[in-house]
């Protein structure tokens, strides 16, 4: 159990003895600053209240009833009733053998549940644009710390697979086959659909061929859906080759795209109808809200069948929301989709709940985030005005890595420099994203992510490496077991402290699905470590005692920190 749970139960208890509700919440955080020691509880005043009691005297009959005997070495009230801990350094550093001796970490086991994360989720015949790679990003964070804990992790890639434009993008597909063109044509998928769409806008012929297809393309015609299959994979070629540089576990088979709801739409729409949510309306489906009002003030129509019987992206995510609760069981879904579609989500979740598709135990979560900014605090685009490639950015990333590299290590062989150039790059383009709190936009600055101070990858590879650097130098292993930990030095009780912190940080992202908060953490402790690395002799320490004691925590630090990053998707390096 982490500190935090061990202390909540505790004061919990004590504050049940002295009378309080069972359900009372001791309310544990870590505190912000030293003099309030390590934790503090802030749940007794709003208990006292209930009770009808003042606050200081509740604390003080907790106080009398807490029993943190070798857990805490000081408690004090402070304020109008919060509880003060100081940790015991002894317990600390026994828990911190704990750790180190173990494979996890240490972390409590959970229980595990099956959790689907929809993440990614580019559309066929379009560059990834940065919306997508936030969501790639921060959704394969989410899948990597969840999975770390021991969840059964599903990743469903919602790719935009499926719509009208399908028949356009197959008669084009065509004319460049026939043009012996295929492969220059898809080579860059971006311009290959604006000229689809241009000559459909202005070729009647073609025009009236598309609308053909998509017909054909419905009915499950051969041809069609062989022409559909290939823009998909090639598509995915290209998109696989974007994920595998960027470190993200997404594959091939990851693939549930909006077509594979297809066959379910029209049940969907007539269980709805059955169920009298659904109602016609001018030959279209709609269902009516009255959770989601217009100007009028009046109930929202959500249309799920189009006048012309086509299905819209409410009636794909309504049958993949049941799906994945049915066929894929799940315990609960986690969407990593822009704030934009917030309402289409909360909309297609209303009716998905109305019908009891999926039952309210069965959480359904949108991981939102805002857009990626340029400097000029408009949305992040090429000077031109047009989306921004995924693979050029990350080119750019590359080249303004190894320069840094190039004139820190002039000694470094030239494959070194490249290798390194590629882990700090794509490290600085991530962690920039991973660092912000995903709900609000940021702004993409080259300049501030490649820094080697403050909370960037190159600040947190850097400490990484420093640490193993301390290992190489005495040469010795990392997994050294010699000796024992003695948090005499506060900067040693500390570290200890925030290391021990790592699994309420770990929880706490699985539980919101943010990973700034472990980017936060391990900054903190990479900062932690660096005043203690300066203050705390290791290989020069008084005594052998002293000096085994710090390996040991530099070792559990070097672990943590790679840990952590792990579970961001960041890659790291030995030496930089
Ligand atoms: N393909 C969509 C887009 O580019 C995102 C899909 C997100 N997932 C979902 N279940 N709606 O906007």
């Amino acid at each position: 159990m982490n500190i935090q749970a061990i202390l909540s139960e505790k004061i919990s208890q004590a504050m049940i003895s002295a009378g309080a509700p069972a359900d009372c919440e001791a309310q544990v955080r870590q505190s912000a600053k030293a003099q309030f020691g390590d934790y503090q509880a802030n749940g007794i005043m709003a208990v006292a209240k209930k009770m009808g009691q003042a606050p200081r005297q509740l604390a003080e009959q907790v106080l009398n009833r807490l029993d943190l005997k070798g857990i805490a070495s000081k408690t004090e009230i402070a304020g109008p009733g919060f509880i003060n801990i100081f940790l015991d350094p002894q317990w600390l550093a026994a828990r911190a053998e704990q750790a180190l001796a173990s494979d996890s970490l240490n972390i409590s086991p959970v229980a595990p549940q099956t959790i689907v994360v929809d993440y990614s989720a580019p559309n066929v015949a379009k560059e990834m644009h940065v919306g997508h790679l936030r969501s790639t990003i921060i959704g394969d964070a989410s899948v990597r710390t969840l999975e770390f804990l021991g969840h059964k992790v599903i990743r469903a890639n919602h790719i935009g697979d499926w719509g009208t434009q399908f028949g356009m993008l197959i008669a084009f597909l065509e004319k460049k086959q026939q043009e012996q063109q295929t492969e220059i044509a898809l080579s860059d998928l971006e311009a290959f659909y604006r000229e689809a769409k241009q000559l459909y806008d202005q070729d009647e012929a073609f025009a009236a061929r598309a609308r053909s297809y998509v017909v054909k393309l419905q009915s499950g015609d051969q041809y069609c859906a062989q022409m559909w299959k290939k823009l998909v994979d090639i598509t995915m070629a290209q998109n696989q080759y974007n994920y595998d540089r960027l470190n993200v576990s997404l594959t091939r088979d990851d693939v549930m795209g909006e077509s594979l709801y297809n066959s379910m739409l029209p049940g969907i729409v007539a269980d709805l109808e059955q169920k009298g949510l659904a109602v016609e309306s001018e030959g279209a489906v709609v269902v009516y809200l009255d959770e989601y009002r217009n100007k009028e003030g009046e109930p929202m129509g959500v249309i799920i069948r189009k006048k012309d019987g086509g299905y819209l992206y409410t009636t794909t995510d309504i049958a993949c929301a049941k799906y994945r609760y049915e066929t894929l069981k799940a315990d609960r879904v986690l969407y990593y989709i822009d704030s934009r579609q917030h309402q289409h989500l909360m909309q297609a979740w209303t009716i998905v709940r109305k019908a009891g598709y999926v039952p309210d135990s069965v959480p359904l979560e949108h991981h939102m985030f805002g857009m990626m900014l340029g400097k000029d605090g408009r949305p992040f685009k090429t000077r031109a005005g047009g989306t921004i490639k995924l693979a050029d950015l990350l080119d750019e990333a590359h080249e303004r890595a190894l320069k840094l590299v190039s004139d820190k290590n002039p000694e470094m062989s030239a494959q070194e420099l490249q290798q390194l150039a590629e882990v700090i790059g794509i490290g600085a383009v991530k962690y920039a994203d991973l660092s912000k709190s995903r709900t609000t936009d940021y702004i993409f600055d080259w300049d501030n992510m490649l820094a080697f101070e403050g909370n960037t990858a190159p600040y947190l590879l850097y400490a990484y490496t420093r640490v193993l650097s301390v290992f190489r130098k005495a040469g010795i292993s990392e997994q050294t077991t010699e000796g024992s930990i003695i948090l005499s030095q506060p900067r040693e009780a500390a570290l200890a402290t925030r290391l021990l912190q790592f699994e309420e940080t770990i929880l706490q992202v699985a539980r919101e699905g943010t990973p700034h908060v472990m980017c936060a953490y391990l900054y903190e402790l990479a900062v932690l470590f660096s005043g203690f690395y300066e203050h705390c002799p290791i290989l020069a320490a008084e005594d052998d005692a002293t000096r085994h004691s710090r390996l040991k925590l530099a070792s559990l630090t070097a672990r943590t920190l790679k840990c952590g990053l792990d579970t961001l998707g960041i890659n790291t390096v030995e030496r930089m």
